[in-house]
């Protein structure tokens, strides 16, 4: 059976300045370059963006590998750290301008539209050595100059730009869960990291708005549906609690231009709530998102605490409020340890047209980390990655039944179009379409870009 997609589907990838580029002529260091410098030993097989996949040399054939995979649409971001010479007067370094403005013509001249993200986990690392990163409001604001400049420079070709991608990985990497730097453990800066990661993107929103340019503006948000482990009362009220912070809080704060009721309410109970002032929470109101992108890996199944949610703890957690739940025979992907689930997929769309006024969406990254794919190199050295294939088409099916009910839904984007570095994991496992030999770096599809470019030309998957 063949399932139709909507007509200009963005069929597409993802990927991100700081994870693909290298660190060539950078005269900055962003905050994960800071962290590899002084701890290598977190990072897989002590590899860091130095290098990452070359982009910054191959771009140009690297976005041919991407057109032969069919890809109409590819978003990456700008870095912060390579654009910005002196980050208080926003000045710009123009060999970083002549390479973005390089990388966009590239992107157009092979007929594939770029889509450009501002913010993708990496603040330069000076502001936070001066001011404590996005703890503090004057980043905000110098974030908003940053972001202008991208507009001047960029805006008159680039149709879809991004704030933040992720907001909630910063807050929680940064601030909860020490999984990425400054690895704090603080529950209260972490609510101010989410409000302040908030209203940058309003106020970069405003911004955009002012300048009058044709294109689009919105932000990248990985949503987790939270399916409680029981229906008893008990774990679905955990089940709504995590929701809140998971999902509501972003969501509704982009979209509807409020923060959830609820989640201040318990913020507030709990003497945490961020500091805010009325002319924030009124930009916030007045500048929501034109589109929404959604990075959808794996579901949050959660049940009730082990604790009362009133014990006596000195510090805020929002997890005080439920616990991770493994459901018993979940389908994994084993290799990166998440929990494989495409009809999440079906339930966002749903959620997005019920509760959120049905608004343009896509879906941003969707993928599958697998380690060690040379195991899968064929007799003409491609990777033959069946599993791939088969997880993009289980999301896909979720995706069109959505749409076929109604959601306003413009595309797919996987994570990645080549395999690149991820953080901490480096190059543990790898999500691309195509390939890449980090000691040569050279790169060639995998079974799944020749796939995708039957999936693109047909505008249909097979089922
Ligand atoms: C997402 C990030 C992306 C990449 C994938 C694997 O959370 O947005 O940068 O690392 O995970």
């Amino acid at each position: 059976m063949k399932l139709r997609f909507p007509e200009n589907f963005w069929w597409g990838a993802a990927t991100s300045g700081p994870q693909s580029e290298g660190n060539f002529k950078k005269k900055h260091q962003n905050i994960m370059d800071y962290w590899y410098e002084i701890h290598p030993e977190d990072f897989y097989n002590n590899i860091g963006p130095d290098t990452a996949s070359n982009f910054y040399h191959d771009f140009k054939e690297d976005i041919k590998l991407m057109k032969k995979c069919g890809l109409n649409t590819v978003r990456t971001s700008i870095q912060w750290s390579r654009l910005i010479d002196d980050f208080e007067k926003n000045t710009v370094n123009q060999e970083a301008v002549d390479y973005y403005n390089a990388v966009i013509n590239e992107f157009l001249k092979n007929d594939i539209t770029p889509f450009i993200n501002l913010h993708h986990f990496d603040l330069p690392i000076e502001l936070f050595h001066r001011y404590g990163g996005w703890e503090n409001k004057h980043v905000v604001d110098l974030f908003v100059g940053y972001a202008e400049q991208c507009f001047k420079l960029f805006g008159d070709r680039i149709d879809y730009w991004f704030t933040h991608n992720e907001p909630l990985v910063v807050v929680e990497g940064g601030y909860l869960d020490r999984f990425h730097y400054p690895k704090k453990v603080d529950g209260r800066a972490a609510v101010q990291v989410a409000y302040n990661l908030q209203l940058a993107s309003s106020k970069v929103i405003k911004k955009y708005r002012e300048m009058n340019l044709a294109g689009q503006i919105g932000i990248i948000l990985n949503l987790t549906p939270a399916y409680p482990a029981s229906q008893d009362m008990e774990d679905i009220e955990a089940g709504k609690k995590a929701d809140l912070w998971y999902n509501r809080l972003f969501m509704d704060a982009s979209s509807k231009g409020f923060f959830p009721e609820q989640l201040i309410e318990l913020l507030e109970d709990e003497g945490v709530l961020w500091k805010s002032t009325e002319e924030e929470l009124s930009i916030i109101r007045e500048n929501t998102i034109d589109l929404l992108g959604v990075n959808f890996y794996h579901p949050n199944r959660v049940q009730r605490p082990k604790y009362s949610s009133n014990s006596l703890a000195v510090d805020f957690r929002p997890d005080k409020f439920w616990r991770a739940y493994e459901m018993p025979m979940a389908r994994m992907n084993v290799d990166k340890g998440w929990e494989i689930f495409p009809r999440a997929v079906y339930d966002i769309s749903k959620d997005i047209q019920e509760n959120y006024g049905n608004i343009p969406w896509f879906i941003s990254e969707n993928g599958m980390g697998v380690s060690k794919e040379e195991r899968f190199i064929n007799e003409d050295g491609i990777v033959e990655d069946d599993y791939r294939i088969q997880f993009i088409k289980e999301h896909l099916v979720y995706l069109n039944k959505g749409i076929k009910e109604g959601s306003n839904c413009l595309g797919y984007h996987l994570w990645t179009p080549i395999d690149c570095w991820s953080w901490s994991n480096a190059y543990r496992n790898r999500y691309g379409l195509i390939s890449n030999n980090i000691h040569t770096q050279k790169k060639r599809l995998k079974k799944s870009g020749y796939w995708m470019k039957t999936v693109v030309e047909n505008n249909s998957i097979e089922v």
